[in-house]
Parts: C-alpha cells; sequence; structure tokens
C-alpha cells in the first residue's frame, strides 16, 4: 500500500505546474476543478515518459516495447480496481469518460433488459451525460423514464426517491456527487431501495474521484463510471466497473479489432469482458497516466483533504453569502467544495468574464444540468469549484473579485 502524506497545500499545489501562471497578469486563481482537475508533474511526467520510452499498441505484439505497454495497461486496470475497491481488475473497461461509459452500458444491458413499460429512474440533479442516454434509452424501447425531483437544498432524499420505485424498474441512474451543487448523494442507501425492487444501480461517479474514495462493494451498486481528466489525469481516457455476471451476459456495442474470439466470413463470436468493450486500439498511454493519477491520488490523506476542502467552501460561501442579492444554490449537509450562486439582477456570464480578467477562472452557464436549473427556475449559475490544490488566499481572491464585478456591473464603474 502507498503511504500517506502529511497533507500539506502548498507543497501538493506547488506539484501543478498550470497553477503557476498568470492570465491578463494576475496570479492564476482555477476555481474549475469540477469542469476538469489539473495535473500533478507526476502525471505529466508518467504520460509523457511512457509515450518517450514504451509506446507500443496493447495486446497485439510480441516485441520489448509491446510487451512492456501491455504490462503498463494492464497495470493501470488493476490500479483503477484498486481505487474502486473492486476485487477484480477484470471487471474493469476503460472508455474514453464517464460519458461514454453511460452510452455503452445503455446501449448494451439497456438495449437487452429494458422493454415496454419498465421504467429508468433517474433524479433531477443529473448531469446530462447521465440523463440523456437513459431517455433516449427509454423512448427506443416504450419504457418510462422517471425523474427523482431534488430537494429545496440540492439534496436526494431516500423516502422520496423510494416513492418514484416501482415494480416495474429497471434501472437506478444517479451521481455519486452533483457537479452543478457539489451534494453528496447517499449512495448506499438509494442503491439498497433500487435493488429491494429488482432494479440495477448505474452510478455516475464523475465528481467523485477527486473528494472521496468510492469503494464499489460498501456502496452495492452494479456499474460505477468515472472520468480520468477529473481526477488528475488527462482527458480521453476513463473507467467503467460492472458486476462480473453482468459484463458476462452483455453483448459488444462497438465492435473491431481484439474485442472478438473468432470471425470468419459467416460469423463473429466475442471475447471475454473486458476486451469485449474495448474495440480498436485504447487510449493505452491515457490509462497508463490514469494509473500513475490514482497512485498518486493513493498518497493522499483524505481526512486532511475533506477538512482543508470544507474550510475553502465554508470561507467562500461566507464571501458570496455577504453580497447583497446572492443566492447560493445547493447547501446539501456534507456537500463537497462546489459553489454555485446567482447574483439578483447580474448575469452569470457577465461576472464570469469579469472574474476572469482578474485571474479568477470560474464557470458559468447551466453545467450540462438544464433539468436541475429549472426545478430552481434558473436558466445559468456561477458555479466556483474548489479542489485540494486551492489555498484560503485563492478563497479571498475570488471574494474581492467577486465584489468587484458586482459594484462595477451595477454602477457601470470599472
Ligand atoms: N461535467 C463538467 C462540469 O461540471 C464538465 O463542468
Amino acid at each position: 500500500m502507498s503511504e500517506r502524506r502529511p497533507f500539506d497545500v502548498q507543497a501538493l499545489r506547488a506539484e501543478f505546474p498550470a497553477l503557476a501562471q498568470e492570465v491578463y497578469r494576475k496570479p492564476l486563481v482555477y476555481l474549475d476543478t469540477a469542469a476538469t482537475t489539473q495535473k500533478p508533474q507526476r502525471v505529466l511526467d508518467a504520460y509523457l515518459g511512457f509515450l518517450s520510452h514504451d509506446n507500443a499498441n496493447v495486446h497485439r505484439g510480441v516485441h520489448a516495447l509491446a510487451s512492456r505497454s501491455t504490462k503498463a495497461y494492464e497495470q493501470a486496470r488493476s490500479t483503477v480496481a484498486r481505487a474502486l475497491g473492486a476485487p477484480e481488475a477484470r471487471d474493469v473497461i476503460f472508455v474514453r469518460g464517464t460519458t461514454e461509459a453511460v452510452n455503452l452500458v445503455a446501449e448494451t444491458w439497456g438495449r437487452e433488459n429494458v422493454g415496454p413499460g419498465d421504467e429508468i429512474l433517474v433524479t433531477a440533479l443529473e448531469h446530462h451525460s447521465n440523463f440523456v442516454p437513459w431517455q433516449r434509452l427509454a423512448a427506443a424501447r416504450g419504457a418510462r423514464f422517471v425523474v427523482v425531483p431534488v430537494e429545496t437544498d440540492g439534496s436526494v432524499s431516500v423516502e422520496r426517491f423510494t416513492q418514484h420505485l416501482t415494480a416495474r424498474t429497471r434501472l437506478a441512474a444517479f451521481a455519486h456527487v452533483s457537479n452543478a451543487l457539489g451534494t453528496v448523494l447517499p449512495v448506499a442507501e438509494l442503491t439498497r431501495a433500487a435493488q429491494a425492487v429488482g432494479a440495477r444501480v448505474f452510478v455516475d461517479g464523475a465528481q467523485a474521484m477527486s473528494h472521496l474514495e468510492p469503494n464499489v462493494l460498501a456502496l452495492g451498486c452494479d456499474f460505477y463510471a468515472f472520468s480520468g481528466h477529473k481526477v488528475f489525469a488527462p482527458p480521453g481516457i476513463g473507467a467503467l466497473w460492472a458486476r462480473r455476471e453482468l459484463l458476462e451476459a452483455m453483448p459488444p456495442w462497438q465492435s473491431g479489432g481484439e474485442m472478438v474470439a473468432t470471425v470468419t466470413e459467416e460469423l463473429s463470436t466475442w471475447g471475454p469482458p473486458p476486451t469485449r468493450f474495448e474495440a480498436g486500439t485504447p487510449n493505452f498511454a491515457g490509462a497508463v497516466a490514469l494509473g500513475a493519477a490514482l497512485e498518486w491520488r493513493f498518497e493522499l490523506d483524505f481526512v486532511a483533504l475533506q477538512r482543508h476542502e470544507a474550510a475553502l467552501l465554508a470561507a467562500a460561501t461566507a464571501r458570496v453569502s455577504e453580497i447583497p442579492g446572492a443566492r447560493i444554490l445547493g447547501e446539501a449537509p456534507g456537500k463537497v467544495s462546489v459553489l454555485s450562486f446567482v447574483i439578483d439582477g447580474l448575469h452569470a456570464s457577465d461576472l464570469g468574464m469579469i472574474l476572469d480578467r482578474d485571474g479568477v477562472a470560474i464557470r458559468v452557464g447551466t453545467h450540462c444540468t438544464q433539468p436541475l436549473l429549472a426545478r430552481f427556475g434558473l436558466t445559468a449559475t456561477a458555479r466556483a469549484s474548489f479542489a485540494l490544490y486551492n489555498t484560503l488566499d485563492d478563497v479571498e481572491r475570488f471574494g474581492d473579485a467577486l465584489n468587484r464585478a458586482v459594484r462595477m456591473l451595477r454602477t457601470g464603474d470599472p
């Protein structure tokens, strides 16, 4: 097991080269981690090092580089399994990211297991990636698409969720952590409730991986997916974990090289999971970098990390709350360090653009959660998302810049 390092925010921060830059001659304050995390030097070195020395296609060659590359790729699969608390590496499929994982399950397990009159349940806070593919599946299969409302504080109530389950619910799909609100969903309880009516459970772990340490066995879910770029790795790589019996029974989605057992002019047969679901040349360099990112993450003291992020969130919440006309969206107990807000009479994109000129990077817009914002009667919010590498100084820079932006927009004075 990796040693946990004492949590030292300045030392951690120094590992992220992207954070040590100026934009518009101001030191960067990066508060857009929910969109993508920055990358530590160790991951950048692993990525470039792999491509510089070991690069060869995986599972296809007999030469030395092919063997090194294949070994590194499969080692990364084991590392992903360990990061998810999954007993077997072969139950991990490399995908492009969470979106691809959802589409894979919808197009394989979904097509085979959801029929006319069945129900697919999601919550109103889902990212479009864990909403639209299930909505399309329901439409294609003549199933009912059921959306569980969120509570006013942005939480998901187990009771309300349970009320929406029926004997026809085939699948419940929900986030571990909301990208727009930071809510941590009670995944284990929701899972138990859904499985009690015979449904399978898909968990979108995209936002969880940089704040929490998920364990698929403790959560009890059937599918769990995440994206590498939201856990300190490069974009274009992610993973889907699923229960073995489900993977065994699922047909392929994409087909082509390496996912087959035999191919004749008349007929092709499929290889076993995980290769059945990894047609074509996979993003093996991305997988190696993801493995490096997770190895780096294993060294983090998550108790101290969560305490640090909670302090950042509390300080930022206080700064936003003191602005007249500010309203915070999402105040669920135990939420992670994501702060969505609106300010009366001001457009979120104006705020985002003015903050940017002060070196402060936030996200503005719908955050790919239009049904959620509609629930709150909004079309956009400003969102500051904080990570382990942010400091209280970042929070102060954000608060000062926000105050300046509000004054500027309200008075017209620069
Ligand atoms: N899902 C990412 C976000 O919330 C892109 O910003």
